[in-house]
């Protein structure tokens, strides 16, 4: 019987250097789309997989983070006090129970590969998940859910993939696939950010993965890769081929938002907002009359 996926890690000690100034004092990862922050999305996406331990790495400057996950009891009374029952459930839906959610640090941004490994004795010998709280996805089925659920088959360590344009492909990590069975492809490699017109496919891997103990030992001897980085797909890749654990890719339904970006974070916002029942008509109102007004001063 194989074990349940049920710890997560979310790697959130970056710079963030593509969000400047801002990044500055406000981390990355608590930047809001509609009212929520990324982070928020990514534990909902986490818990609706089955997931019960949250691992956060931070870094210098992420206290926000911390704070943010923290009750707010003088929040709570004064709601209370006021009968704002509809905040106060959704101020209570973000709580987290004592114990459910761990910080550790990385001391310096040395690569994704890196944070991952430094959660290594918070995971032990378990399978575990890694959400990059900065991809954001729209989907039906939480992406996550939908991968743990195609790992109870196949075991192995799994990354989400998704199709991107041919002159994208040196911004992501790119799968050489072996076998693809649709939804599912079995991997034969993995290179982090090819230089342009080397890609072995045009399926990049998406910041979604489930994986063995073993990747953790891999990254033991902090080799860098791409961009002089620890990197999590060099690690991934020393497992392809193997009988047991080897490398899958998931084609996951649903819509993908770079939010770690600003023209991704600026999508998400407008998508999210005309998803909102709330903002609807107001938001696709106001979109049609800058785009009209735009179109007319051309
Ligand atoms: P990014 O490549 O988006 O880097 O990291 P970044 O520092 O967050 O942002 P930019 O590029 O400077 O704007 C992808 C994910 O890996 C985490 C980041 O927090 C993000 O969730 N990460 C990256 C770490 O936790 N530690 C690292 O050393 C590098």
């Amino acid at each position: 019987m194989r074990n349940k996926v049920t710890k997560a890690i979310f790697p959130v000690a970056g710079l963030g250097t593509r969000f400047l100034p801002a990044t500055k004092s406000v981390p990355k990862e608590i930047m809001t789309l509609v009212d929520r922050p990324l982070v928020q999305y990514a534990i909902d996406e986490a818990r609706a997989a089955g997931i019960k331990e949250f691992i956060f790495v931070t870094s210098r400057g992420k206290n926000a983070l911390e704070d943010y996950f923290d009750h707010a009891p003088h929040l709570e009374a004064d709601l209370i006090a006021k009968g704002k029952d509809k905040l106060l459930e959704v101020l209570q839906s973000t709580n987290m129970d004592s114990g459910e959610i761990a910080y550790i640090r990385q001391h310096k941004a040395l690569g994704l590969g890196h944070a991952v490994w430094c959660a290594r004795r918070l995971v032990g010998e378990e399978p575990f998940a890694v959400i990059l709280p900065d991809d954001v996805i729209a989907a039906d089925k939480p992406c996550l859910q939908q991968m743990i659920e195609c790992y109870e088959e196949t075991g192995g360590n799994m990354v989400a993939a998704m199709e991107v344009p041919a002159d994208k492909a040196s911004s992501y990590g790119i799968l050489d696939v072996q076998e693809d069975m649709g939804s599912l492809v079995s991997v034969k490699g993995m290179v982090e950010k090819p230089q342009p017109g080397t890609a072995p496919s045009n399926l990049a891997v998406i910041g979604r993965y489930i994986l063995s103990p073993q990747i953790l030992r891999n990254l033991e001897n902090k080799e860098t890769g791409a961009g002089g980085e620890i990197q999590l797909t060099d690690a991934i890749a020393r497992q392809i081929g193997s009988e047991t654990d080897g490398v899958y890719g998931y084609r996951f339904n649903g819509q993908r938002y770079d939010c770690g970006s600003k023209a991704g974070f600026l999508q998400a916002t407008v998508a999210f907002g005309l998803d909102r029942e709330d903002l609807r008509d107001d938001l696709a109102a106001y979109l049609n009359e800058v785009v009209a007004a735009r179109k007319a001063a051309q």
